[in-house]
């Protein structure tokens, strides 16, 4: 058997001599991430500085050696998400060990499509709240920026869903307490250390803190309001609420009802809002697309509002947004570090907090050894023979393993029965010249937004 290689011995660029290749993750990380792997392989080590090395995998079964066969060494980096700490305290996404899993047994039941059923009535009516606003606009010539669109319409959906209450207005208090948390929760995590220390009164800071308690008197009201018996909800908070451990039957405490919502909160909109806009933009650029949708919406529901039973029938929608994933994921990396050491596709790697495990669902999704002419957008690849031909890993948009999304059926119910409200009322087309660029944020986004023409159909008659 050949010896492993050492993390100094593996493939990869050699970038700067003493950063590596810090500025090229900084500003082009797709472009970074791509390059290496066409260059070097299914395995790169990306040094960081002295001392910090990204090992990057792109192949389904690198990928799954670190995401679903090995979760006893390969768990979240424990620093990762500390900036976003005040926000999302200790709730799924930043939990690790014991904790977690103990949470996500209590939480899993809630997110069964069966359950979420009962709250899909109300991605549809939020959606046609946010068609009459379309509606109302004095002239349809003037761009509307659907990113924004998107993100309003899922942190309203996500917001009713938990706690059966609309939040995505920025004219009250707490509009914009969740606007300014959710801002500067972003501007944390970006920050990559640079920013004053939490103890320090900066303005962003107090603004930060200030909006944070704002949001944390409202949640842990509603909840002691529900726990008295004074309000009921058919929504997540309640199926929280009741959830119990089987084992030991104990149920969640108000902190942690109070971190899982913010963290479901944070998780589950801008996600699904991304994941929304790229599509937007890609049908406006493939009318052969854009007609079998209209076609398949108008035969499953000839004029009807869409249900949840209706999403059986809306097959091509839900294939269209696959593809758009597959192409724009909105979780565009994720990152492990090794609890243990271990080897992995042939290299060593040792068990430390500088070592950082990633995979990019955009570098995956265009490996062309499982996805032919990567560039090249294709609904038809989601069709369930064509599906069933692949290595499960090579499409994570949703990550993998036990750490899998937990909103993947509520997203994948919301984004079609969206997809379908809007195209039955509405044709959105590209600004002329206007070419959106990808930005790698938390999430990936289109930089500066996407400005759309929005024209209601009845206008086109
Ligand atoms: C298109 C939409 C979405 C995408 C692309 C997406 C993507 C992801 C990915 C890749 C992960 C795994 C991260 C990792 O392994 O490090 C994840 C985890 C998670 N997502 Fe989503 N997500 C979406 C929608 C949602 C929604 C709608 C919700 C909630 C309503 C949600 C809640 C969560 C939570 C709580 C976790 C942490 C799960 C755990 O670690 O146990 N996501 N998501």
């Amino acid at each position: 058997m050949t010896e492993a290689l050492t993390l100094a011995e593996a493939p990869g660029p050699r970038g700067h001599w003493f950063w590596g290749s810090i500025q090229e993750r900084r500003h082009q990380p797709l472009q970074l991430f791509l390059r290496a792997h066409q260059e070097y392989g299914d395995l790169v080590r990306l040094r960081m500085g002295p001392t910090i090395s990204l090992v990057s995998v792109a192949s389904p079964e690198l990928v799954k050696h670190v995401l679903v066969d090995h979760p006893d060494v390969y768990g979240k980096p424990p620093r990762l998400f500390a900036p976003a700490a005040p926000l999302l305290g200790n709730g799924l996404i930043s939990s690790d060990g014991d904790f977690w899993k103990r949470q996500r047994r209590l939480m899993q039941p809630a997110f069964h499509r069966e359950r979420l059923a009962g709250l899909t009535h109300l991605m549809v009516d939020s959606t046609q709240r946010m068609l009459a606003r379309w509606r109302a606009r004095p002239s349809s010539s003037e761009p509307l920026d659907i990113a924004a669109e998107m993100m309003r319409l899922t942190l309203g959906i996500v917001g009713r869903a938990l706690f059966s209450t609309d939040v995505s207005g920025t004219a009250d208090r707490v509009g914009q307490a969740l606007g300014a948390a959710l801002e500067g929760t972003n501007h944390r995590m970006l920050s990559l250390g640079l920013r004053a220390p939490d103890f320090l009164p900066t303005a962003r800071n107090r603004a930060y803190r200030d909006a944070i308690s704002i949001l944390d008197t409202v949640v842990y009201d509603i909840i002691a309001r529900r726990r008295a018996g004074e309000t009921h909800g058919d929504d997540l908070l309640s199926m929280l609420m009741a959830a119990q451990d089987a084992d030991t039957g104990e149920r969640m405490t108000d902190q942690q009802l109070r971190d899982e919502t913010m963290t479901l909160f944070l998780a589950g909109h801008e996600t699904t809002a991304n994941g929304l806009a790229w599509m937007w933009h890609l049908l406006s650029h493939h009318p052969e697309v854009e007609a079998r949708a209209r076609a398949e919406v108008e035969s499953a529901l000839q004029g009807r509002p869409p249900t949840v039973e209706d999403l059986p029938r809306l097959r091509y929608l839900t294939q269209l947004f696959e593809e758009t994933m597959r192409l724009y994921p909105p979780a565009w990396i994720v990152g492990r570090m090794a609890k243990k050491e271990d080897v992995l596709g042939g290299v060593r790697i040792p068990a430390s907090p500088r070592v950082i495990i990633v995979t990019s669902p955009y570098v995956v999704h265009r490996n062309p050894r499982v996805w032919p002419d990567p560039e090249r957008f294709d609904p038809d690849r989601f069709s369930p023979e064509r599906s069933a031909e692949r290595p499960r890993l090579a499409y994570l948009p949703f990550g993998g393993g036990q750490r899998l999304c937990i909103g993947n059926n509520f997203a994948l119910m919301e984004a079609p029965l969206i997809t379908a409200a809007v195209l039955q009322h509405f044709r959105l087309r590209a600004v002329a010249g206007h070419v959106p660029e990808p930005e790698p944020s938390i999430t990936l986004r289109p930089k500066n937004g996407l400005p759309m023409l929005v024209e209601p159909l009845q206008a086109r008659a």
